[in-house]
């Protein structure tokens, strides 16, 4: 042995990764310590022996050795412990932190699918009786903008240190997220929730085509494979839904479409920012109202707004502000927690997650809102579903 150098055990933890609401991606910030969710396959180092530097030959027959001590070894401990059962069963610290970052991560993804749902819910509620989508997508925005700001100055979370260059690497970002929310919102507003959530599991399919054709990225022929249920199912439901309607089911695409667009902007702008997932959020959240104000009063205005109020307190009654401040409220909060999450798991766990969200938001909005849903259109969505599976599995 010449030398003997100890190193750390370090993993890279999906920091840097797309966040496809799928993936967005939060920015690398650091480089954290095992144990971690993602140890082996996110892992770029991982070395938690001593590293030595030795010839060849010395080298060869010092693994063999060791290993042969390590196999004895093993085998010594297993049996003496089977024998005399007198080594206390414990839990070592790794096990007990890996189970609490468990439970953190389950915490997480409960939140986030409950405040999708709720979003959901009143966003559909407030579409049907006040049917101005951008309106109701720029007040989303607006709270969100609201709630941080006020967490700012209130220190309750830490303001984040910005510059010039990252605000210009939002901004792309920034339009594709506004044009993604927008077109979400128009496609709710014309189609029942469940459908257009079944539309927008097809969002990989987007990111695979837009990877390939316009990117000229290469995927093994699994990832292909896995995008024929997606689009067969997607295909199915949207042939078989009972309010079909064109301009919801455009909407729907055009998000996913928008927001594949988003993941690629992130991805190459925000390698190497120091900003949380949260108030990454917060920032394009500010920036997307921004450049989302203007366009919502030229398309739809404050005079059509304000009579399409008065109809709409006529109808509901005072709480329709309250339906208006909920799904404001709760889209930024379900957003927040997503992407909060991302600081915590890979993007394939994410990927999961977010599928997971649509079967719960589908499920969810077809009981409140009684959906009429038949057997081959229910066919149709969980084909879609069960490909944004297997993607996931053939992407990773
Ligand atoms: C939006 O309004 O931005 C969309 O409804 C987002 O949907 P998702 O978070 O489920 O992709």
């Amino acid at each position: 042995m010449i030398s003997s150098l100890k190193q750390s055990t370090l993993a890279f933890n999906g920091h840097n990764i797309l966040r496809s609401r799928s993936l967005v991606p939060v920015p690398t910030r650091h480089l954290q310590f095992l144990p971690s969710a993602n140890t082996g396959r996110n892992s770029i180092v991982s070395l938690s022996k001593p590293l030595h530097v030795v010839s060849p030959e010395a080298f060869s027959n010092s693994l063999k050795k060791s290993l042969k001590h390590e196999k004895e070894q093993s085998l010594i401990k297993c049996k003496a412990y089977e024998a005399e059962k007198s080594e206390p069963i414990s839990e070592s610290p790794v096990t007990k932190s890996e189970a609490a970052r468990r439970v953190k991560i389950g915490i997480y993804f409960a939140t986030w699918w409950a405040l999708n749902v709720i979003f959901n819910i009143y966003n559909k509620k407030v579409l049907n009786a006040f049917p101005f989508p951008w309106l109701t997508s720029t007040l989303s925005l607006a709270a969100g903008s609201l709630i941080m700001l006020i967490s700012w100055a209130l220190r309750i979370a830490e303001t984040p240190k910005t510059d010039l260059d990252f605000w210009k690497t939002l901004f792309p970002v920034a339009v594709a997220h506004t044009i993604g929310h927008v077109a979400a919102t128009v496609s709710m507003s014309k189609v029942a929730v469940s459908f257009t959530h079944i539309i927008k599991s097809g969002e990989p399919a987007f990111s695979v085509l837009v990877s390939r054709f316009i990117l000229g990225e290469t995927f093994p022929p699994s990832v292909y494979l896995s995008l024929v249920p997606i689009i067969g199912g997607c295909g199915l439901a949207a042939l078989t839904e009972l309010n079909f309607n064109m301009t919801g089911f455009i909407g729907a695409m055009i998000s996913n479409l928008a927001f594949v667009f988003r993941n690629i902007f992130s991805k190459r702008g925000m390698k190497g920012k120091s900003v949380s997932g949260m108030n990454y959020y917060a920032c394009l959240s500010m920036l997307s109202l921004l450049i989302l104000t203007p366009f919502a009063i030229a398309v739809e205005g404050p005079l059509i707004w304000a009579l399409g109020f008065k109809e709409a307190r006529s109808q509901i009654g005072p709480q329709i502000i309250w339906w208006m401040a909920a799904q404001s409220v709760f889209y930024h909060l379900y957003n927040q927690v997503s992407y909060m999450s991302l600081d915590e798991i890979s993007p394939l766990t994410f990927s999961i997650g977010n599928t997971m969200k649509r079967i719960s938001v589908i499920v969810s909005s077809i009981i409140i809102f009684h959906t009429p849903v038949q057997p081959i259109n229910a066919l149709g969505a969980a084909i879609a579903i069960l490909g944004t599976f297997l993607y996931s599995q053939a992407k990773q």
